[in-house]
């Protein structure tokens, strides 16, 4: 039946009623669609910042006489109602109340009545759900570097209890030159820091309120913005109305210090999935961490590495996600903006859960000390040494290299290591070559020779610790 009959009309005008901007359509919405332009299902999660978010604005609207404080206290005290329902499961989220915000307004003034009404005065859902992202942004950066300190701590742990246990390190995937346990580890924490150090930086230019920017324009009501900033414990009020109620800048650049710190977890979780395998046998993992399988009986399976290297996939994609809902936007808030959320939460999610799942797992890491030691005994590791012993004994460096790489091929033909060589061998290729060579062809002497800062000899990497420990503090 067309909307046109008279009958109908009247139907359609109590159902826009129950929409808070209902008042200009003569139709209502297709049920189709109000579910496709819906956020409830997902933004829901905001509501303790979209509370605090009304609560500061009303206080803010009472404190420069737009509200009187008598409808402010009505407005707090049901706030507070709203949100022990919420809490206690006692709030039906509607579907037609679009997303959090109306949910949230309308359900106040139905319990508090035309205070409930005023809330909105001189904001927009716009500037809104900006500070509602921002404030939940916050708290989940403050959750996430906490999470990163308390990872980082395990891995300094794992240094010092392993500063002088030596592997071979490996470039290409080859064997290169030998290294401590201890230095590798500490170079893990080095990217985590440089992670958590991006999280904080992106924490400053996010702690900006946009609340009072209003739809686009700013309000005609004389609203104090520094005190909202101050009651919700931001730096300062937003500059530009326009910019702060589109931008998701912080958002992008959130997911991008996440997308960094994934592709960090992505690569140790490759080296602990190569470590575990039978043919390097370097560490092994908690059975508790792993899983077997249903087939192969003699099956342990590193899941949580695995599925720490594939959840890069998805923030990574979150990235992509969000950066691509801007590209097209024109000036100011666009409906395009509330696909950001998904992205978001789920980047969050994920990227708590990896840090966890790594923090409970690297304590209880099997460190395979003989099996690191063997294979940095094959592969010719200390060949570099020798090299740089022929230098100290006056041979140009592309002259030692030479040399070394004869005794190598040697060595590669006859499966023996450096080391194993008689001195008789070894001077075959160099008479500068003396009994003295054999203290640097040794793994110890090789790893306690790289002796400066950055470099892998023990006592290197336990003050690399120690620094690592002052900048722990002070966090
Ligand atoms: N649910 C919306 C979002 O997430 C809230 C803002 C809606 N504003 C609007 N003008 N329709 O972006």
């Amino acid at each position: 039946m067309s909307s046109l009959s008279p009958g109908c009309g009247n139907m359609d005008q109590d159902k826009n009623r129950q929409k808070l901007w209902g008042g200009r359509f003569k139709e209502p919405t297709d049920a189709f669609v109000e579910k496709f332009t819906a956020s409830v299902a997902f933004d829901k999660r905001l509501y303790p910042y979209d509370i605090a978010g009304s609560i500061a604005h009303a206080r803010m609207l009472a404190h420069t006489g737009i509200l009187t404080q008598d409808e402010c206290d009505q407005i707090l005290t049901g706030l507070e109602d709203i949100r022990n329902d919420i809490e206690t499961d006692n709030f039906a989220w509607s579907v037609k109340l679009e997303d959090v915000h109306m949910n949230i307004e309308s359900r106040l003034t139905s319990r508090i009545g035309d205070a409930g009404k005023k809330l909105h005065t001189g904001r927009s859902r716009n500037d809104q759900v900006a500070t509602d992202i921002r404030l939940y942004m916050r708290d989940s950066i403050d959750h996430i570097t906490s999470e990163l300190t308390r990872l980082m701590t395990v891995l300094v742990d794992l240094a010092e209890r392993e500063a002088d246990t030596i592997m071979p390190g490996f470039t290409h995937l080859q064997v290169a030159q030998p290294i401590t346990f201890g230095h590798h580890m500490m170079a893990w924490f080095e990217m985590l820091k440089r992670d958590h150090g991006r999280f904080l930086d992106c924490r400053k230019r996010m702690n900006v309120l946009p609340l009072g920017s209003a739809a686009l324009a700013g309000t005609s009501f004389p609203i104090d913005r520094p005190y909202t900033a101050e009651l919700l414990g931001f730096d300062q009020a937003s500059e530009n109305s326009l910019d702060s109620v589109s931008d998701r800048d912080f958002a992008i650049e959130f997911n991008a210090a996440a997308s960094i710190l994934l592709t960090h977890m992505s690569r140790f979780s490759e080296e602990l999935v190569l470590w575990t395998s039978a043919q390097f046998d370097f560490v092994g993992l908690p059975d508790r961490f792993c899983t077997g399988s249903s087939i192969m009986p003699q099956k342990k399976n590193p899941d949580v590495p695995e599925l720490v290297r594939g959840k890069t996939g998805r923030v990574i994609g979150n990235l992509v996600a969000l950066i691509t809902i801007m590209k097209g936007q024109p000036l100011a808030y666009n409906k395009d903006n509330q696909e950001d959320k998904e992205p978001l939460f789920d980047t969050v999610d994920t990227v708590i859960d990896c840090l966890r799942s790594f923090s409970d797992m690297m304590p209880n890491l099997d460190v395979k000390k003989e099996n690191m030691i063997n294979a940095a005994k094959t592969g010719f590791s200390t060949a570099t040494d020798l090299a740089d012993y022929l230098v100290r004994k006056g041979l140009p460096f592309r002259d030692a290299h030479e040399v070394v790489g004869r005794a190598v091929r040697l060595g590669v033909e006859k499966q023996t290591d450096l080391s194993d060589m008689s001195l008789e061998e070894l001077q075959s290729f160099s008479d500068r070559i003396e009994n003295d060579v054999f203290e640097v062809l040794t793994l110890e002497g090789s790893v306690a020779s790289r002796n400066h800062i950055g470099g892998t000899a023990p006592g290197q990497v336990r003050a690399a610790i120690l620094r690592a420990r002052e900048t722990l503090d002070t966090e």
